[in-house]
């Protein structure tokens, strides 16, 4: 029997957003306050200093913006770069090619390098394209630390590798809305100018909040910058930063009181351990789908993501079937395939607030509904 909502509680297993926690939930059930009193710049003051941990930055300078991540990958774009400007970007999925759309519809040249979905983003070519601009006209590279569409995570460390072999200055601009948080992330160490991620992924926040944080070296280039930025302009929030109120315009209180308890708790956790549990999360999840007898949808072993694994279903079937009925009988919730994998892929988000005994009975369900369904047979 199918139902509108399944019975029990939802089972949210999309790669975001994720299970609040109910400490968090807790923290930001209360009212609304003057965020011009004296306790909302001291909040403030703690979480500009505790986000930079998570970004592992000592250098960097955050942002915390009413937004989503498409609104920080915008902040991210407009505060560093002027139209016209050339940037390289890799296309290899649905929110990589999200961002190329919006990077073209804010006039930027993009040379995009497009990689099969599934693999990662091509740093060969990359390479060559670095090698060849001796005139430094390429402004800045653009990536998606992990893809959330495939579950394919790229290697930054070697992108950073690649520009300092070729001592070349351009910008370095990553995506960690599915990665931050869960994955090994290092601002500092690999040369990141600018790393962004969204409230609703792996730190287990309501959506709402885009995390941002710029190296020196961004926040120099915010000065020759000239793209139109208005909502997004990291200036703003740098008056407000010296003069001590930190807030250009009206914040979530409830975020606010919600970041200070998620970050309260992934350091009570331990960031290093929030990592090592998505690692364990993930490899158990591969190997089920293994058991399953499915694939994975990421090629190589090299990019496998820990946040998300995108599992292929057999070419007779459509995979948003499965994720139908496991909403409607189930009131489980997997993600869908999307765009070019759209009908070939559901998707499993292990990430944030997450542990051993919730996977565990997705796994059951996959193993129920295999054999309800005789492998998808009978779909
Ligand atoms: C890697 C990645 N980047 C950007 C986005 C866009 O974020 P938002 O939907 O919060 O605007 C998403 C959303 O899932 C994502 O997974």
């Amino acid at each position: 029997m199918d139902y509108v909502y399944g019975p029990g509680r939802n089972h949210l297993f999309v790669p975001g957003p994720v299970n609040i926690p109910e400490q968090v939930t807790r923290a930001m059930n209360r009212n609304n306050e003057d965020y011009r009193s004296p306790a909302i710049p001291a909040l403030t003051k703690t979480l500009l200093e505790d986000v930079k941990k998570i970004f592992k930055t000592t250098s960097g300078t955050p942002f915390l913006i009413p937004t989503t991540g498409t609104g920080a990958w915008e902040s991210a774009l407009t505060n560093t770069l002027s139209p016209g400007d050339r940037i390289v970007s890799f296309l290899i999925g649905q929110f990589s090619l999200l961002w190329i759309d919006q990077q073209q519809r804010l006039n930027f040249k993009v040379d995009v390098v497009e990689s099969d979905w599934g693999q990662g983003a091509n740093l060969e070519v990359l390479a060559s394209k670095i090698a060849e601009d001796k005139a430094h006209t390429i402004k800045a590279i653009c990536i998606v630390h992990n893809e959330t569409a495939t579950g394919v995570t790229n290697n930054l460390a070697t992108v950073r590798k690649i520009l300092d072999h070729y001592q070349h200055p351009a910008l370095f601009l990553v995506d960690g809305v599915s990665s931050i948080c869960a994955l090994d992330f290092r601002m500092d160490e690999w040369g990141i100018d600018v790393a962004l991620t969204g409230s609703q992924k792996a730190l287990s926040l309501p959506t709402g909040m885009g995390l941002i944080c710029a190296s020196p070296k961004a926040l120099e280039a915010t000065k020759t910058a000239k793209s139109v930025r208005v909502f997004f302009d990291w200036n703003d929030y740098l008056k407000f930063y010296k003069m001590g109120t930190y807030w250009p315009y009206t914040p979530s209180i409830q975020l606010l009181y919600g970041l200070r308890t998620a970050l309260d708790l992934i350091f009570e956790e331990g960031l290093d351990n929030v990592i090592a549990r998505h690692g364990r999360l993930a490899k158990a999840t591969r190997l089920a789908v293994e058991a399953w007898g499915l694939k994975n949808c990421t090629q190589k072993e090299e990019w496998f993501s820990d946040t998300v694994t995108a599992v292929v279903v057999p070419p007779y079937i459509d995979s948003s079937e499965i994720v139908k009925r496991a909403w409607k009988r189930y009131n489980l919730s997997l993600g869908l395939g999307l765009n070019k994998v759209a009908g070939k892929v559901f998707r499993i988000g292990h990430l944030g607030n997450l542990n051993e005994v919730q996977l565990l009975y997705m796994y059951v369900f996959m193993l129920v509904f295999l054999n309800i369904y005789g492998h998808f047979a009978r779909l």
